[in-house]
């Protein structure tokens, strides 16, 4: 049988992480969370592939190029969540659940972080635990792959 993969996928300004207002997403770098989500990926037989981009049509291609391809998303849209339209389609024309993470408690910060346009097309949503939030919807993603 082949080893089923995830895709670990992260929108603008994440590949700042660790530099990038700590005290709002803490110390942990871009590289701390994929070998975090690996881990977990790795714990359950899930291969791990990962994916960062500051621009809007690279993660929508790679949301499609998942088709036939990869089993489950986690996937911080970061800044794009509260904007992208055409982010939320991709989500909604692929087959693969996706899990939306946001490190820190979005509903407690500006009113417009509030609104996530993609949460409705999304299989769940971790928000405000931190960079732990990856594992976490990691390990939601898993379960609802496998049952
Ligand atoms: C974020 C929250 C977004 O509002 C923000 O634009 C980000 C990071 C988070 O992980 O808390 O870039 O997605």
């Amino acid at each position: 049988m082949q080893v089923q993969r995830l895709l670990l996928l992260n929108g603008p300004n994440l590949n700042r992480l660790g530099q990038r207002e700590p005290e709002t997403y803490g110390t942990d770098t871009i590289e701390d969370i994929i070998n975090k989500v690996k881990e977990v990926a790795e714990e359950h037989s899930f291969q791990l592939e990962h994916f960062q981009s500051n621009h809007e049509g690279e993660l929508i291609d790679k949301l499609h190029e998942t088709e036939g391809e990869i089993s489950g998303v986690v996937f911080n849209p970061a800044a794009y969540t509260h904007t992208s339209v055409a982010l939320r389609d991709a989500v909604a024309s692929i087959t693969a659940p996706v899990i939306e993470v946001h490190i820190s408690n979005v509903h407690q910060r500006e009113e417009f972080r509030h609104r996530s346009m993609l949460a409705a097309v999304c299989a769940g949503q971790v928000v405000g635990f931190g960079t732990d939030g990856y594992r976490l919807a990691t390990l939601g993603l898993i379960e609802k792959i496998i049952n």
